[in-house]
């Protein structure tokens, strides 16, 4: 049976793109609100994201000056130097690759001034707080048409880089190994194609790394997993390797491969991130075989998505250890057997999806789960027996369902670049095929 060319996948995939686009990256502009609401607090240190960004705030706290993030400030300190002098150089050079700029967004990269450029972010050095560097460069949803010349090695001191939904092609230069400071990169929706950029792998400082909806092509290297990251995002491109047992030595807390065509069998090693990792969504990447009892150990995982793959197997008994998931997702795969009540019994489960496989058996304990799609499987007639049952003992109005907890804010500045669907308001009640039988 072909699973991949059901209607549901192409809404699945628009949808998904859909949320993905319209989306607005997290803007820098929050980051430095953020940054100013917290400046007075320098012995703050940061361990993880907030929700804010706090990747620029981390960068700048750390710095000895105690001037805050301000660019009227940074403005008028930043006459003359070298560093800015350079860095007028590198964004001329780039403005000059720019084909087109059908807003406008760069109209007022003109003069010497280039900390006044709209998306430009200066601050005081990390190495010398009494000179002012460019920080910071964010261009999202500018649709600006361009390359990315050599000339940008002159922005040795970027911590931040944001270019998400432009037109941007051509080669990754490699100025990005001069950037020991960068820690955030979006080139996500932009027209880069070819292997994976080698020099993202010598970036000492990088923890976020999107180059979601580009043409990249190949193997993702083994080394990837190694680096700190704490999110990377790699879904719609166009690898072909599949993921490399050294996942297992990644940090991330979010892993978002979707929609590559990977194939290979299902990463165990995976299982070994059962420390950090909260959001992974493996959909459509053409993963076989089962899903190993270790997965179990994934226990802050809160999004856990393989749907459209050519998993087989049972679904393990050990998920019902996975107490933080709250979005399960295992759909268009090939599972058979019965789902483990412990699933059911996930006290933060509100979303399992298990369509279009070959269950065929589900405790009574899946009923209750209020965002359920269990269509297209082996007949559930039992399951359905029993609740109809139900029904007539209690006569209940409808399917008794827990009380909904409020949406969990979210977790991350860059939580909306995760392809988790927006909420559906509660179905109606009762659904159609547990009504009960007519008096
Ligand atoms: C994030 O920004 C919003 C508004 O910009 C603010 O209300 C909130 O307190 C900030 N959160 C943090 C953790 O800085
Ligand atoms: C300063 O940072 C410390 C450590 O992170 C935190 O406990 C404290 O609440 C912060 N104070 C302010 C005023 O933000
Ligand atoms: C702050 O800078 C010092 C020295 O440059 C470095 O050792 C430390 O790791 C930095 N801390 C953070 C949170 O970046
Ligand atoms: C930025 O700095 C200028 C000049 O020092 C000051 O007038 C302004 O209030 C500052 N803005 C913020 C948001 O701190
Ligand atoms: C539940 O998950 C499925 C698959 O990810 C999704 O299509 C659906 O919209 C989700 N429902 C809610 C209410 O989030």
């Amino acid at each position: 049976m072909n699973y991949y060319f059901k209607p549901t996948l192409i809404i699945a995939l628009w949808a998904t793109s859909f949320v993905i686009l319209s989306l607005p990256t997290p803007s820098l502009q929050q980051q430095s609100s953020s940054f100013e609401q917290s400046s007075s607090n320098r012995t703050s240190s940061f361990s993880s994201f907030d929700q804010n960004g706090s990747s620029f705030e981390r960068w700048s706290s750390n710095q000895s000056s105690s001037s805050s993030f301000n660019q009227t400030t940074t403005f008028q300190r930043s006459s003359g130097g070298v560093r800015l002098q350079n860095a007028l150089t590198a964004l001329q050079a780039w403005k000059k690759t720019f084909i087109s700029d059908p807003f406008g967004f760069t109209s007022n990269w003109v003069g010497s001034n280039v900390c006044s450029y709209q998306g430009v972010f200066c601050a005081p050095a990390p190495d010398n707080a009494n000179v002012i560097t460019v920080a910071g460069i964010d261009l999202n949803h500018a649709t600006i048409s361009g390359s990315l010349p050599d000339k940008l090695d002159l922005l040795p001191d970027l911590a931040l880089l944001h270019l998400s939904s432009n037109k941007f092609s051509g080669n990754i230069p490699s100025f990005f190994s001069r950037c020991k400071l960068l820690f955030e990169l979006d080139l996500s929706n932009n027209l880069f194609r070819g292997p994976f950029p080698s020099v993202f792998l010598n970036l000492p400082s990088l923890k976020f790394l999107d180059i979601r909806y580009n043409q990249f092509e190949g193997v993702i290297p083994p080394q990837l997993f190694n680096l700190k990251l704490d999110a990377l995002f790699l879904n719609n491109n166009k690898f072909s390797s599949p993921l490399p047992s050294t996942i297992r030595n990644s940090p991330a807390s979010v892993l978002v491969v979707a929609n590559n065509n990977l194939k290979g069998c299902f990463p165990s090693e995976i299982a070994k991130m059962g420390g950090t990792l909260e959001e992974v969504i493996l959909m459509n990447i053409g993963l076989k075989g089962c899903l190993p009892t270790s997965i179990g150990g994934l226990n802050k995982a809160t999004v856990f998505d393989v749907s459209f793959n050519d998993l087989t197997g049972t679904l393990p008994e050990s998920m019902g250890r996975m107490q933080s998931l709250e979005q399960l997702n295992v759909a268009n795969n090939k599972f058979y057997g019965e789902i483990p009540t412990s699933i059911c019994n996930l006290p933060k489960l509100e979303n399992f999806t298990y369509a279009n496989n070959y269950i065929t058996k589900e405790p009574i304990q899946c009923l209750m789960i209020m965002d359920k799609n269990d269509e297209n499987n082996c007949h559930f007639w039992l399951s359905r027996l029993v609740t109809k049952i139900f029904y007539r003992v209690y006569n209940a109005p409808q399917v008794p369902v827990p009380p909904r907890r409020a949406p969990p804010p979210p977790s991350k500045n860059y939580a909306p670049y995760v392809p988790v669907p927006p909420r559906r308001p509660p179905p109606p009640p009762p659904a159609p095929k547990y009504a009960p039988p007519h008096v």
